[in-house]
């Protein structure tokens, strides 16, 4: 197992090998705390690699699905004690590969080991449904089917969990899994795979190629035998994808863009709003789908709020996660912090008041690494682009309003539906909020992020196309149903015919 910090060349996880890319290519991974840190060379890997591994997880798919639930749960018991044990070496490993805070690292592979053990639960269970007939002495019930070869394609955010979140509900349901996942991030799913190996996992089951979204991430929807794609990345990145699996018709779950706002009314306990938006803005430096990029708060709290929030903001100390003096880590990369950047620049030239930095850090122990101070605009008006576009960096804008309704107008009017909150002490409000708020995830006096892994996660308009995932949401993505209609009357019975009118 993992456990020293230092450089190896990682190799593809292919039907139980470890293999080489057919092309030989590699790719490094570095640090974006700090450039000169190489964490690693990765397999660039090409078409054929795809479909080999695809060919593998066909293999392994008829032996697998016909493995009963509840021994396919044993491997998940197995990795979740796995990851356990492992939890501290490689939340290090992935916060030297991503950059976020260790504390939150921990948390990453907590959610994997939560998903692990929810999953493995879920192997005695994967309810169906039995019900009566309209007819005597007939039998029905609706039963859950694997789909075949799962293909995930997973971001470099939550390197780990998002990856176990799909691949464990994949792999309940008897589908096999290749993953494809973010280049930023290929160590952390090793890592995982690594878990599956040691536990025992049989071969061909599990199967990670790592490499660019053209060469493999392209070849993976239009395999005829990849049954389902689940994606989490960018809106634009998700359109493309549901249209190549469109002409197969392959199953698509889709996770994207978020652009999610806390709202804090005039009742509010201001601190705790301040505590909550200052964890929901700049967690994870803002590299949520579910980060408080905006807040609406009410004209007689406005001026204290974003004081205090900006006074907070300005005080958090941004470096290498690996510090433990540290709240805040790098970005991702360098395209990202010019991504950032350009976004500030719009704020500004929009009209909105920066309060609290604003700026790009470059000098000193930060010229080696992607880092931006956390940064907040006050005076925002909700059709300014920063109120409106994703920008997934340390950036929230904060908004006035006048009243709850005009709270949830503005926290309503962008085209992503992942999260929202609010922060009130009047119970009236926070239920007419909780009803009209059309995000697939809603907090009353918390932030907009801290999901947990036994319920949906996922969003409305073009955060998502329909499905959840975690929870027994997961399931349904990785699955579909057989409804079974047994009849032992041993003469014909016809269905609305041969029913008796009362
Ligand atoms: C994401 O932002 O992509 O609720 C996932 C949260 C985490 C998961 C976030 N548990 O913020």
């Amino acid at each position: 197992m993992h456990g020293g910090l230092d450089t190896r060349d990682y190799k593809n996880y292919v039907d139980g090998q470890w293999v080489a890319s057919s092309s030989g290519k590699t790719f490094e991974n570095r640090n974006p705390a700090d450039g000169d840190d190489l964490i690693g060379t990765f397999q660039e890997s090409n078409a054929d690699d795809l479909n080999a591994a695809v060919d593998a997880a066909d293999r392994a798919f008829q032996a697998w699905r016909l493995t009963p639930a509840p021994l396919r749960a044993d491997y998940l018991y197995a990795v979740g004690n796995i990851l356990k044990r492992d939890k501290e070496a490689i939340a290090r490993e992935m916060t030297r590969e991503m950059g976020k805070v260790l504390q939150e690292t921990r948390g990453d592979v907590q959610e994997a080991i939560d998903m692990a053990f929810l999953m493995a639960g879920e192997g005695r269970r994967l309810h169906g449904v039995t019900t009566p007939s309209e007819l005597p002495n007939k039998f029905n019930m609706a039963v859950r089917m694997p789909l075949g070869v799962a293909g995930l394609i997973t971001p470099w955010n939550f390197p780990m969990a998002i990856p176990a979140w799909k691949g464990m509900a994949a792999l309940i349901c008897g589908n096999t899994v290749v993953i494809k996942p973010a280049s930023q991030t290929p160590l952390s799913v090793v890592m995982l795979a690594e878990a599956f190996e040691e536990a025992g996992l049989p071969k061909g089951v599990w199967n990670v190629v790592t490499g660019g979204g053209k060469a493999v991430g392209e070849p993976m929807l239009r395999h005829p035998k990849v049954a389902v794609i689940s994606f989490t990345g960018s809106t634009d990145v998700g359109r493309d994808i549901s249209v190549a699996c469109a002409p197969q018709f392959k199953h698509v779950h889709l996770e994207m863009g978020g652009k999610n706002v806390i709202l804090v009314m005039d009742d509010a306990d201001v601190d705790l709003a301040v505590d909550g938006a200052l964890w929901g803005a700049f967690g994870t430096a803002g590299q949520r789908c579910t980060a408080a990029s905006r807040i609406v708060a009410h004209q007689k709290i406005y001026a204290e709020f974003v004081e205090k929030l900006s006074a907070r903001a300005q005080a958090l100390r941004v470096g290498n996660g690996l510090d433990p003096q540290i709240d805040m880590g790098p970005n991702i990369s360098a395209s990202q912090i010019d991504t950032i950047a350009k976004y500030v620049k719009i704020g500004r030239d929009e009209g909105a008041t920066v309060t609290a930095g604003g700026a790009a850090l470059t000098a000193g122990g930060y010229s080696k690494g992607h880092f931006h101070q956390p940064t907040v605009f006050a005076d925002v008006i909700p059709g300014m682009r920063i109120a409106q576009e994703e920008i997934f960096g340390p950036v929230t804008a904060v908004m006035r309003c006048d009243s709850l309704e005009e709270a949830i107008n503005i926290g309503n009017g962008v085209k992503y539906g992942l999260s929202s909150s609010i922060y009130t002490r009047d119970i009236n409000k926070a239920f007419v909020a909780m009803r009209d708020m059309y995000t697939g995830i809603f907090y009353v006096n918390a932030p907009t992020i801290g999901a947990e892994v036994h319920l949906p996660f996922g969003g409305t308009k073009q955060t998502g196309n329909g499905h959840r995932e975690a929870g027994i949401a997961g399931i349904d993505v990785f699955s579909e149903w057989k409804s079974i209609y047994v009849d032992y009357s041993g003469a014909l019975q016809r269905a609305q015919i041969d029913t008796e009118e009362v």
